[in-house]
């Protein structure tokens, strides 16, 4: 945070003119994506059924495009507009003036002017997708119940008046929907798209299979949804460890849209300017394609549509002619009921075991002279490109496509970072940027004991909203192939439009603005005060939203070791007051302010919330801080930590607890083996109880121990046993916690204490990946 805003300073004083200039009096007109200029003046103007709306010329989508604003006018003010075709604009008063201008250069595609003044609204752009974004920043100045289906009939429709010119900085503004994890409503499908149109983002990227379900109908292959769009509900268990359809159960759980539907969602998408990028997934992520037809995987064997989890049978096999005969036919179905000029392929994370070993795939490899099998995946992905290119459409692909080498004309979707993009974009490919660490909305918005778990790592609001796809020091020929920026929602573990909606908004208000917004005039702290009011707009429509920015997070500075241990309170925003309790009880407004650094001398509870004028925002965060008698006492390792974790001889006795989502500083990790190791008191002591906390998170190979054993001895030679913890049984169930394994005891003197924990060493066999060496995670050992 500190970085970003001094960054922003810089840009301020860099762009000061542009900023005079053309901001100054926008802060309260609460517009995502922020405009390129707006000029705000005296006055108002005031909708109402008197207002008569005039589109110049004579262009159908032009007129549809009003007459959609007019009809919602209609119902939130009981009222019928009268609709007008000019062939000139004839300003009168109390007008809403619709016209194409012929300044391609001004308005690109996607540009527009809007300008409000007391007599009235003209909107003008080269394109009707420009009229169409004048359109949505007029019902984002507009009362936020504008956007409710509840509040109609008699409201105050009046806008500032100002003078707004804008475009957007990239032509590629997505995001994209997981429906293959759990099938999604064509109503929310429909409502995406509104959300998605409001933010003027015009790519809708539709993940249609992938290993747990075939959502779209192929009338030539039927048994991709007869089969493939089912499969048996496990949705009660962990995702990665899920037994897979066992003989005699029947699947039902999923669904398909039929081609009728889809062409109802692309018609839908059409009308609010969003081209819908249809993917499917090969030649990984295809289990469900090779449980509806065996014949396209390398052995043919009775595979089952996945239940949940990571697999490493899921391919096509790119050595069978077959393969391809299906491909292209499917494809092409595909192709005719989608008009975009992209066909996504998808070609991510593809497993090739089953390649290694099959006689077509080497007979492919040897035949062609191919090097391996990534170059084999780049055969195939080739040999489909030519599929696309034949339709004079463009494959796209996640950027595995680029091993074994490149496809000619393939467009590259960057998510495994920006390297694999930036290399494309330099050997003069397309790129869409959709990084990772800055575009992946299933990760957690903030810390995991305040969020749902959902997703695999954190994106906070404010990461997402600093990403900038083509930075200035970026060569030319370079940034121009960087199309924009997307926004991904896998969705393994959202059920319901309500779990969606929570970890899309608001960091979509954030992918918006990163790729509409000049990246010279964002601003975060703006940004937080619009998305404020934006949630406004987000309660109308009951969409569901995340407060995670408002949210506390509990810093340590400094160490027990220096006695000079604080804790720092800070939010993912700005300008908000923070309160704090260090009794136990609930913060509220009247408890203390947070203004500087907390010392912490003794054991410590601290609970702080958010507020902002009096409000309460987020939810309360609680973090206690132990103080103990090994506190700051040297650690002595038998068993040698992972260098890459914290090695340092405090790690566990520094009185901060490692947290359930793991970071390096915090956990101390033993790899594959068990642990052994002793602390030293310095002096004897009288103690009574020993706890020991370890990190169990079997997605990522990180198991409890199975048996964890104290000893305590006076002089360091001879050690007496204060007990034993058996953990197997935690230990051998799939999920994620931290659990202490606790010796108490009866008061004895001892100087040294030594922990010795059985490890389970590689994962067991229920495990998404049997036999794999596997972690013990360790923090904090406390005495007392
Ligand atoms: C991906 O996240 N596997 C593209
Ligand atoms: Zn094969």
């Amino acid at each position: 945070m500190k970085r970003i805003q001094l960054v922003l300073i810089l840009v301020a004083i860099c762009f000061a003119p542009v900023l005079l200039f053309g901001q100054t009096k926008n802060s309260n007109l609460n517009i995502i994506p922020k405009p390129v200029s707006v000029v705000q003046h005296e006055g108002t103007f005031i909708l109402s059924g008197l207002t008569k709306f005039v589109v110049v010329g004579n262009d159908d989508e032009v007129w549809r495009i009003a007459e959609d604003f007019a009809a919602s006018i209609n119902v939130a003010k009981h009222t019928h507009i009268n609709m007008v075709q000019a062939g000139q604009n004839d300003a009168q008063d109390n007008h809403v003036i619709f016209k194409l201008s012929d300044d391609a250069d001004k308005y690109g595609t996607e540009g527009y002017t809007l300008d409000i003044t007391p007599r009235g609204i003209t909107i003008e752009a080269h394109q009707p997708n420009g009229i169409f974004y004048a359109v949505q920043t007029i019902y984002q100045l507009l009362p936020y119940q504008i956007f409710s289906q509840d509040a109609v009939g008699s409201m105050d429709l009046s806008l500032p008046c100002v003078k707004i010119f804008d475009k957007p900085r990239f032509a590629w503004r997505g995001n994209m929907l997981d429906v293959s994890r759990h099938f999604i409503s064509i109503d929310y499908l429909k409502q995406n798209l509104d959300m998605l149109a409001s933010l003027k983002m015009n790519k809708f990227h539709w993940h249609l299979t992938d290993d747990q379900g075939w959502r779209i109908e192929i009338k030539s292959y039927p048994n991709l949804t007869e089969t493939g769009a089912w499969r048996v509900d496990r949705n009660k268990l962990d995702w990665h460890n899920r037994m897979e359809q066992q003989p005699g159960e029947i699947a039902t759980y999923g669904g398909y849209y039929t081609q009728e539907q889809i062409k109802e969602i692309i018609n839908y998408a059409q009308e609010r300017f969003i081209d819908i990028i249809p993917e499917i997934d090969m030649p990984g992520h295809s289990r469900a394609a090779i449980a509806s037809y065996p014949e396209i995987s390398c052995d043919g064997a009775d595979y089952k549509v996945a239940t949940g989890g990571i697999m490493n049978d899921n391919t096509y096999c790119p050595g069978k002619e077959i393969t391809f005969e299906f491909t292209e036919r499917m494809l092409n179905e595909v192709m005719d009921l989608f008009p975009s000029q992209y066909m996504h392929i998808g070609g991510d994370e593809c497993n090739k075991e089953k390649w290694e070993t099959c006689e077509d795939c080497q007979k492919r490899i040897k035949d062609n002279n191919l090097a391996d099998e990534h170059e084999l995946q780049s055969y195939f992905i080739k040999r489909v490109e030519k599929i696309i290119n034949a339709r004079g459409k463009k494959m796209i692909g996640w950027d595995e496509i680029m091993q074994g080498g490149l496809a000619p004309n393939a467009t590259v979707m960057s998510w495994r970072g920006t390297k694999g993009g930036i290399e494309a974009a330099k050997a003069g490919h397309d790129v869409v940027m959709t990084p990772h660490p800055y575009c992946y909305l299933d990760f957690r918005q903030g810390s995991i004991e305040l969020e749902p778990d959902y997703g695999y790592s954190r994106l906070l609001l404010s990461t997402a909203y600093s990403y900038n796809p083509a930075p200035d020091d970026m060569k030319p020929e370079v940034a121009k192939h960087i199309l924009g920026v997307q926004g991904n929602l896998w969705a393994e573990s959202m059920q319901t439009p309500f779990d969606l909606n929570y970890m899309m908004f608001p960091r979509l208000f954030a992918i918006a603005e990163v790729g509409w917004t000049p990246y010279a005039l964002k601003n975060y702290d703006d940004f937080v005060s619009r998305t404020d009011y934006a949630f406004n707009r987000l309660d109308a429509m009951h969409v569901n939203y995340a407060p995670s920015m408002y949210n506390i997070t509990i810093n340590h500075e400094g160490s027990i070791v220096n006695s000079n241990l604080t804790a720092s309170l800070s939010a993912d925003v700005n300008n908000i007051d923070i309160y704090y309790t260090l009794d136990g009880t609930s913060p509220d407004a009247t408890s203390t302010l947070f203004t500087q650094a907390i010392p912490i001398t003794k054991t410590t509870t601290i609970k702080a919330q958010a507020y902002k004028s009096g409000e309460a925002l987020g939810r309360v965060t609680t973090k206690t801080i132990l103080i103990h008698k090994a506190a700051a006492k040297k650690v002595e390792y038998f068993t040698q930590p992972n260098e890459k974790y914290n090695t340092s001889e405090l790690c566990l006795t520094d009185c901060i607890h490692g947290p359930i989502e793991y970071s390096k500083e915090f956990w101390t990790a033993f790899r594959g083996s068990d642990v052994d190791l002793q602390i030293d008191l310095e002096n004897i002591e009288d103690i009574s109880t020993v706890k020991v906390s370890f990190l169990h998170n079997t997605r990522s190979w990180i198991f409890l121990p199975l048996e964890v054993q104290c000893e305590i001895s006076v002089d360091g030679k001879a050690f007496a046993s204060v007990g034993t913890v058996d953990l197997s049984a935690s230990a051998n169930q799939p999920g994620k916690l931290v659990e202490e394994a606790a010796f108490n005891f009866d008061t004895q003197q001892a100087r040294y204490v030594r922990i010795k924990a059985k490890g389970m060493k590689i994962n067991p066999e229920w495990h998404y990946a049997p036999g794999g060496e596997n972690w013990i995670f360790m923090d904090e050992i406390t005495v007392n």
